[in-house]
């Protein structure tokens, strides 16, 4: 059997795929490697968002097309929003491109590589030249609508396979997408081209995932969505013939104006968290990743203020602070409403972690608009933010309405001038937590090495994890070599503390623990671990 090298570039909707297409085709058969020279069939899951990643991805299709012409015999797919985007275009373009899978299609990538094999085309599917196989287009926003009912890719996302012995070394940590696609449209962006429009998975199936995930040794899952706190799901209306819900597109931005919504007939976002909260009490961490900073109700607020094990943290990117850029990017939103929305966070959950996203340089951001950001990244007490300079996209409105007109250079000084600011606003968020314990999902080892700490007598360096585990001394006497290890907070605060030494660490991983935080950095916390002797297993 063949072996598959898979490479995933951008967001964590890319990172679930890759997983979900890892296990599908595991499951069949197919051997992995982390080394692209030891496989035979290599599957790079591309991102179309910033042309940054595209051009990383094209440099690999590079290195692959050399071994091609050089004689191996090597299949080469590209998979995700490159192959939505590019279609058979790329094919053209790239003749050691073997197949091309759209990310609405990655349930059907086991037949996609067989027909390769077999040089074949499928009927019905998009002819490629030489053979060569591509699926994309399914996503197109009309064709996503029809089959949202007859969702194939359900069954990808159902039918994962969850790897325990994988789930550690990942801090037994999971994605669970609960929402594919996007319907805001917002002016600069591809998403809602190459993933199609907005389809929410039914909440039984959501909540089952999460079971399964737990019942495999999951602490922690993330729900995902690309605006999570849109998601809604009216039951009653699609049902297969096995009695189970199907997947169901969602509204557009108008039917968020008149929340809260309180009808037994919906689940909403606060519902959907509330119902994994209460009916899976096996996971210790219930995240989700984007939320969008208009018609989040207080319902979820409130949902999260009274269900400690759903993390205070959100990730809601602001994109500008000014209120004319906002609008030419179809933000829906303005600066004032985004404050408002962060300051009722604060208020519902004092001890809540913000993140963001800024793009700077998009078209006709004058120096008066990026003062305005600015002034936004001040406001709020931002744990970090992450900052892109804006790319015009091809499908975009953006890039047909709006020339590209922030030099490059300018782009760059706004770019570093906001991550100096972001430094200072991120040391100031986490200098307020020393002195405070936090409890530290931990995830790996961190390549420092701190300093040994004073001989001491072997039975010192025994440290007892509970759930019968413990370390033992080294028997030839010698010292242990500390090490140090990273985990996450609940608000999602990047935690490093050092342990006793490499076996500590390992037996450390995936679980939670206590750390005193002992001082802090402008991406970090440092802390030292509290021996309270038990930990959640
Ligand atoms: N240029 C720059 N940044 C972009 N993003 C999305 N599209 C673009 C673009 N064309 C950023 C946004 C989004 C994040 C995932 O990527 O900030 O929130
Ligand atoms: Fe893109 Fe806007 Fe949708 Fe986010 S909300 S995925 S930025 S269109």
């Amino acid at each position: 059997m063949k072996t598959v090298y898979l490479e995933t570039f951008g967001c964590q909707m890319n990172e679930l795929d890759s997983e979900l297409v890892r296990g599908h085709l595991e499951s069949i058969g197919y051997g992995f490697t982390t080394e692209p020279g030891d496989a035979q069939i290599l599957l790079f899951n591309t991102c179309s968002v910033r042309e940054h990643a595209e051009s990383k991805a094209y440099s690999r299709l590079g290195i692959v097309g050399k071994r091609k012409k050089a004689g191996e015999d090597l299949v080469l797919g590209v998979l995700g929003c490159m192959a939505e985007r590019d279609g058979v275009d790329m094919l053209r373009r790239y003749p050691q491109v073997d197949l091309l899978c759209g990310p609405g299609e990655l349930d059907k990538l086991p037949m996609l590589i067989d027909n390769v094999a077999k040089t074949a085309v499928l009927p019905g599917d998009q002819p490629a030249e030489d053979g060569r196989v591509a699926l994309a287009g399914n996503t197109s926003r009309r064709s996503a609508s029809l089959s949202a009912t007859k969702d194939d890719l359900e069954t990808l996302d159902l039918a994962r396979a969850f790897d325990p012995d994988r789930a550690t070394s990942a801090a037994r940590s999971a994605y669970v997408r609960i929402t594919r696609g996007c319907n805001k449209f917002c002016t600069y962006c591809v998403v809602p081209y190459t993933r199609g429009a907005e389809v929410h998975r039914p909440p039984d199936s959501i909540v089952e995932e999460c079971r399964r995930l737990a019942a495999a040794g999951v602490l922690e899952v993330t729900l995902l969505g690309q605006t999570v706190n849109h998601y809604r799901y009216h039951h009653g209306i699609a049902v297969t013939i096995d009695g189970r819900e199907s997947p169901q597109i969602g509204p557009g931005l108008k039917a968020f104006r008149n929340e809260p919504i309180d009808d037994a007939g919906i689940t909403t976002f606060a519902g959907l968290l509330a119902r994994i909260h209460d009916e899976v009490p096996e996971i210790a961490r219930i995240r989700f990743l984007t939320s969008y900073p208009r018609d989040f109700g207080d319902d979820v607020l409130e949902v999260m203020a009274s269900r400690p094990r759903i993390c205070r943290y959100l990730h809601v990117p602001a994109q500008s602070g000014s209120n004319r850029i906002l609008k030419l990017m179809n933000r829906g939103y303005t600066v004032e409403e985004y404050l408002e929305f962060t300051d009722r966070v604060l208020r519902h959950l004092p001890d809540a972690s913000i993140a963001g996203d800024i793009i700077v340089g998009f078209p006709t951001e004058t120096d008066e608009d990026f003062e305005a950001t600015k002034d936004l990244l001040q406001r709020v007490p931002f744990k970090n933010n992450f900052i892109f300079k804006y790319s015009p996209r091809p499908g975009t409105t953006a890039i047909d309405r709006f020339e590209d007109d922030v030099p490059e250079s300018v782009k760059k000084l706004r770019n570093n001038e906001l991550l100096a600011l972001q430094a200072e606003i991120g040391a100031a968020v986490h200098a307020d937590w020393v002195g405070r314990e936090v409890d530290v999902l931990v995830e790996r080892k961190t390549n420092r090495r701190p300093p040994n700490a004073a001989p001491r007598s072997s039975a010192d360096a025994r440290v007892s994890l509970g759930a019968g585990i413990t370390t033992t001394p080294r028997g030839d006497g010698a010292l242990p070599e500390p090490v140090q290890v990273a985990g996450r907070t609940q608000g999602d605060l990047i935690t490093v503390f050092d342990v006793v030494d490499a076996d500590t660490a390992d037996a450390m991983i995936g679980r939670i623990t206590r750390v005193k935080v002992d001082g802090s950095g402008p991406l970090l916390l440092q802390g030292s671990l509290v021996e309270t002797g038990s930990f959640a297993s």
